[in-house]
This record gives structure tokens, sequence and C-alpha cells, in this order.
């Protein structure tokens, strides 16, 4: 759908040239990673070897993704640099907004008249300024985008932390706040610290009921959500060889869930069977002539230890199919092992619902192995237990599916096919029941089970499976059932087993599809008006944020200091507030409203320093704000983990916070706080954590020196009149430190463009 062949043979033209100059400065053999990074310096030729996990590069990606509710921020910031048009390819992807309830066509129609004004806007501003538009119903954007754009060795940024797909098609994709994919949109250099590699050789075969996404809940399983923190994560090895492309992207998708900048896998011949089976013949033909380029030098692959910062090693021959949770990815369980871990943590065992989608697990190859269970099923007479729902990946797997008898075969289980879109996946799900809190348990083909993320139920218990195992368990309605060695019994009452499945990698007959629902942009649209209304409460033009004053902040009120697992979910939640990602001031009503405080244990309670009343944390810093009054936020580890949503980052700035002091951040929080010009600061010695008290008044010194590497000074004042000093570092280099001082990256590029 109007991917760029020029473009990729472009960028695939330079590679010689850069490579060499690559090992000129590195001066060893090349994993991929390095080759692809090398290959896509913003200044051209490699004149240094840059040093992992500590050198800040600028980059040049050779496309930007978006989807509709990270869409809406990240253009309206496009709209203020001043351009006419974007600088890299660029596409919108309309599948966040769209609720699951009663089906595919009831519900697509219901989302596309709640939210007419959003898609209208992103349609309009996507052909004023040269974008691929992709309408609601096309499709989840990393499947469409896989199916569409991704090609090997290129570099791709997403407003979406999964847009780490696209590894499974050999990319470095990386899932970036509004405000990168702005300045790249922008015609600006990108800019990443350096990735560590940790590399990850998969020996044996993939065989019964072990599916791809099991090696990627192994991996959780072993570097937990923090493990892959700012390290690209390179899979090779015969077996990497083995899985389709698919399956590789359903590995480098839930590489955002351990934390890592992205993943990526060799161009191989499944990666060329899947670019000609989608319509890109030239892409593959092209990939042929620099194979050699699109995967690590032999010399790395067979001496890993000495290339990799961190290896792993996993035999696909003996991995056992599993299901990592609740509430966090990382927690893995065999499937042998479920019924006895689910008793010893009091985890409900009737399944309530099983979910078979999102941008992780909805192939193709997904859906036709999970039918291959559910027609098991149907044939041996079985009755489902659990409730089942089907959210294709796009309206082309939708379509061939359809036309190939699997979407019947679910139908025939009673199941909900659901729209082409995330749905339940991002807590678009109407799930009748849900606001009665019950303790309950779902399975989904899911990447992320965090509390509350499918149905806003803090009860449900989610666990993560691949598709065929969701199946099967939902089919059973049983949590400790294991369709390797257990049996069911059915409408006779015999006593049946489930054979492993089996599927189509790729669609024999071929993809197909009537209406991919694609909208080209205009040729010009330097015509085209973008329409928003002053009085909508969906979508807000922005206004540029206040310069830092040149002083050091004095007197900030301590907002909330919080406990334990602090993501962009509970910095700025999901679910129904997605519809106001346009508009910064409604969706900041929902900043901090998941984070718990650490001095009550409570959500969205904390106490207003000025009244000495308890209330919700974005009522008490309005308050603030309307009293002239900063405030800091406190926060464990790893916080801002999940998503790349800079609304996280955005909504503390516009509500007046002006520091955030954490143990440790999440990588790209990190980097969205310092783009909107916020303070993002960690504790020197974690325990100094202990030392914020609820009544806290906080100083924050040195600002007037501020400068790469050197911490500065928090002096905290006590309720009793007493008084501590703490050290607080951060990772600011000078480009940062312009950002926090012009009150944010948008500001600089408006002032540069205007020159
Ligand atoms: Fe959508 Fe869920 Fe992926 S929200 S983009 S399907 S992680």
């Amino acid at each position: 759908m109007a991917f760029d062949v020029d473009m990729i043979k472009k960028v695939y033209s330079r590679y010689d040239e850069r490579i060499a100059a690559a090992r000129q400065v590195v001066n060893k053999p090349l994993t991929l990673s390095e080759k692809i990074l090398y290959a896509h310096l913003w200044d051209g030729n490699a004149t240094e070897d840059y040093k992992r996990g500590v050198s800040y590069v600028d980059f040049a990606p050779d496309r930007v993704a978006m989807q509709d509710a990270t869409a809406q921020m990240a253009l309206l910031q496009f709209m203020q640099a001043g351009r006419p048009k974007v600088a890299v390819p660029s596409t919108v992807h309309c599948d966040h907004l769209i609720q699951a309830k009663e089906g595919a066509d009831k519900d697509l129609a219901r989302a596309k008249n709640e939210s007419s004004e959003v898609f209208n806007f992103l349609s309009s501003v996507s052909n004023k300024y040269g974008i691929g538009f992709w309408k609601p119903g096309a499709g989840i954007i990393h499947q469409v985008v896989l199916e569409n754009y991704a090609f090997p060795g290129g570099m791709m940024i997403g407003t979406d932390s999964h847009t780490v797909n696209a590894g499974g098609l050999g990319m470095v994709a990386i899932g970036v706040g509004g405000a990168d994919a702005c300045d790249v949109m922008a015609g600006l250099p990108w800019e990443l610290k350096f990735p560590k590699l940790i590399g990850v050789k998969l020996t044996g075969k993939l065989s019964g009921w072990a599916a791809a996404k099991d090696v990627i809940l192994k991996v959780a399983g072993i570097l937990t959500v923090k493990g892959g923190t700012g390290a690209i994560v390179e899979y090779f090895g015969e077996g990497a060889e083995s899985l389709s492309c698919t399956g590789k992207g359903t590995i480098c998708n839930m590489g955002a869930e351990i934390g890592a900048t992205t993943s990526t896998f060799g161009y191989d011949e499944s990666m060329e069977r899947y670019l000609r089976a989608t319509g890109r013949a030239e892409v593959a033909d092209a990939a042929n002539a620099i194979k050699q380029h699109l995967t690590a030098d032999a010399e790395v692959y067979a001496n890993p230890e000495q290339y990799f910062d961190q290896l792993i090693e996993i035999n696909l021959s003996e991995l056992e199919p599993s299901l990592n949770g609740p509430f966090t990815p990382d927690l893995y369980t065999p499937v042998s092992r479920m019924r006895e871990e689910a008793d010893k943590n009091g985890w409900p065992l009737k399944v309530e619902w099983g979910l078979i989608g999102s941008c992780t697990n909805s192939s193709y190859e997904d859906l036709s192995r999970a039918a291959s269970i559910a027609k098991q099923a149907v044939d041996k007479g079985l009755i489902t237990k659990a409730e089942f729902g089907i959210n294709p990946g796009s309206e082309q797997v939708r379509f061939t599916a359809d036309r190939d008898g699997l979407l019947k075969t679910f139908e025939d289980l009673n199941a909900t096919i659901f729209t082409n879109a995330c749905g339940p996946c991002i807590g678009m799900w109407d799930r009748v029941g849900a606001d009665k809190q019950e303790k309950n348990t779902i399975v989904h083909s899911f990447n992320r089970n965090f509390a509350k993320r499918a149905d806003g139920n803090p009860n449900t218990y989610a666990f993560v499976a691949s598709p065929e195992l969701v199946a099967a368990i939902a089919i059973s309605g049983d949590l400790g059932f294991n369709p390797v060695t257990d049996t069911l019994t059915n409408n006779k009452g015999e006593q049946v087993k489930l054979d492993p499945p089996v599927g189509d990698e790729l669609p024999t007959k071929g993809f197909a599809v009537d209406d991919p629902g694609y909208q080209a942009p205009a040729a010009d649209g330097s015509a085209v008006v973008v329409d928003v209304a002053p009085t909508s409460d969906r979508l807000q033009l922005l206004e540029p944020f206040a310069a830092w004053e040149g002083t050091d902040l004095k007197g900030l009120k301590l907002l909330i200091k919080a406990k334990g697992k602090c993501t962009t979910d509970h910095i700025s939640m999901a679910g129904p507030w997605l519809k106001y990602r346009g508009h910064l001031d409604n969706i900041s009503n929902n900043m901090l409203i998941g984070a718990v405080n650490f001095f009550n244990e409570k959500t969205d309670n904390v106490k207003n320093q000025l009244t000495g009343e308890y209330g919700p944390v974005p009522a008490t810093q309005r308050d603030y704000k309307a009293n002239g009054i900063g405030s800091i936020v406190v926060g464990d580890e790893n916080y801002g983990e999940g998503s790349s949503r800079e609304h996280a980052a955005m909504e503390p700035r516009h509500l007046g916070v002006r520091a955030v002091l954490v143990k440790s951040f999440a990588r790209i929080h990190e980097t969205n706080l310092k783009k909107q010009g916020m303070l993002g600061l960690t504790f020197a010695d974690k325990d100094d954590y202990n030392k914020i008290q609820e009544n806290d008044t906080i100083d924050i010194l040195g600002l007037t020196e501020f400068a790469p590497g050197k911490p500065l000074t928090l002096v905290l004042h006590h309720a009793d009149g007493t008084q501590e000093e703490i050290l607080a570092n951060h990772t600011y280099n000078a480009q940062q430190i312009e950002w926090f001082k012009a009150g944010g990256a948008l500001n600089i590029i408006r002032k540069n463009q205007a020159k």
C-alpha cells in the first residue's frame, strides 16, 4: 500500500559504504543491530566507535508510524513546527479508539460515530501534510506496518511502544513519544543512547504446543520487565531461522515488556517469503542483493559471547508452552505447573474469557493455529466453557481468514469477532459485569496484563499465552488445563484430548482483500484546512510551555510519593481516557490517578498541603497551580515503564509539576519528560527515597550550573522544621539541557523554523 520502494533502494544503496566506514571505526566483526544503526547515522559515515549504553547518537529513521491515540498529540505538535510536509514517509493508523462490545460491524459504526471528530482531524491533518492514513477498521498499526512498510535493515520510529514488532522483518524499530515523532517528521535528527546488545541464540525447533510466543514469554521470565532496558535484543541461530516472519514479530513485539529498546532478527527466507506473500517482491529482490549486510558477520554468531553484552540461549526443542501473569508479563509459569501455582497463589482457576488478537498475535498464522484447536473442539463435541473474542490484526488478515473459513470455525464456538483493532488489549472493552469488580481470570494472547488493563477491573487476573493455548484453555474453562497431558469431557461424556495445533505460516491461496482501508494523502496539501473547534472537548490546539525562569526551583510541594510499580498506565490511564488524547487539559484529569500513595497506600488520594485535606491527585495539583506553587512527584524503580505516551510527561508539565524524582526511569518516559522541558531526576542514593515525607517542601538547587553529569542538590524541608540535603543524578546532555531551559524541545524547533 504505497510502500516506498525507491526509498528502500536508496537506503540499501548506501549500505556498502556505511558498513565499510563502521568497520573502520569499530574494528571488529559487526552485529546486525550495529549494521543497521551505523547505516542510519544522521551525519553519514561513521567517524566514531560509539560506546554502548553511553554515547548519545543522532539517527535518521526511514519511517514514522503513529496510532490514533498518540497521533493526535504528535500531529498537534507537528502543526506547531511550521513545516509544509512531513520529511520522511509517515502513516497514521486508527486502531485504539474502537471499543469491543457487540462485534465488528456494530462496534465499528459506533466508534466512527463517537470519535468522528478525531478521525476527521487525523484524516485531514494526514491529507495536508503528506501522511498515509489507515481508516478505522483497517487494522492494528503493527500488523499493518509489518504487512506493508517494514523492511529488512530499515530503521523506523513509531508513537507506540510495540513499534518494535517490525523487528520481525529485520528492522530496528523503536517506540517513541509523539515529540520524537514530531522531530523526525519535521526533518530533524532523532537522538538515542547507543544501545547495549543482548544476544539470544535460538537452537532446535518448535514442536507440539510450543509457539513463538513461548520464546518471548520465556525471555521475559529470564530478563524480567527491566532486563532489556537500554538494549537491543538480537535473535539468531538455526532456531531463529526456523520461525515464521510473523512469529518473529511476536517475539520482537513483546520485547517492549522487558523494557528493550527494540529486538530484531537477521534477514532470512521466512522474511523473503513474507515480503513476497504481501506483494513486496521488489523489496525482497532488493534485500537479496545486499543480504550480507542484513545479518551479523558470521564470526559474531560463531562466538556470540565476545560481541554481545549479555547472551541467552534457548533450545526451542525443549520449550514448554507457558502462561505469564497475572498482573505482570514477566511472571512465567509453564503450563504443566500452572495448576499448582494457581492453587498456591489463589489465582481463580475458572476462566471467563479467552481473547485472541492484539498487535502481538493477530497474524494469519496465529488465527489459523488457534482455529485448528477451535475446529477440534467442534469436531470432538466439546462445549466451550469460557467466552471467546477475536480481534484480527488487519483487514487483509480478516478478509483472508474469512475466505479460508477460519472465522467461521471460531463462530461455530460462539466466538465474537471484534473489529480489526486493539479493543480489549488497550482497555477498549465494554465487558459485561466488569463494574462489579469480581475476582476472575481471563487468558489472552496480548502482551500486557497490568491490573485493570483489559476491562478496568482490578480483580481480573489476566494471563498471557499463545493464541493456540488461549484457545485450548478457553475451551476447557480451566486455567490449570494442560493440553499436552490432560483430557476434556465432551458432550457424550467421553474423555477427549486436543491434538497439538497446526496452521499455515502464510495463506496457501495467498492474501486477499477487498478494501484495505487506506487513504493516500493529497499530492499538494497546502489548500487542505485542518479544523479544530475551540469548543471541542476531544481536541485542543497546543500552547507552548513557558521557558525556565532562570533560577533554582524553591518551595516545591510534594504532590505524591508513588509506591511500587508506576507505569504509564498509572500515570496516564488508558481505557475511557483515550478519548481525550488530543485535549491536554481534559486528559490531565487522569494524571497519576493509578499511582499508589506511599503514605496511605491508596490510589488517587493525596494530601493537599495547602488545605491539609486529602483528595484526587489532579485536583490537588490544580490547586497548587492556581496558587502559583510548583510541585514534585517522587517515584520508585522503573518509573514510567510501559508505553511511549508522552501524555504521561505532558500532563504533569501542563499542571505545573516541576520535577519527577525516582529511583530509576524507564527509558522512553525519561526522554519524554526531557522533551517536555521537565526535570527527570534519580536519587543518587536510592535509600534517600525513604527520607521523603508527606508534608515536605523541596528546593532544587544547582540549576544555574545545570551541566551533563553534574548532580543537583535537593533540600527537603520537613514539617517539623528540620531539613536534609540529598543529591539527585540526571542523564541530560547539553542539548537536553537546552530543551529544559527553553521549556521544551518544540520551542526550539519552532524558533529555528522561524529563522
Ligand atoms: Fe494495540 Fe495492544 Fe498493540 S493496544 S498497538 S494491540 S499493545
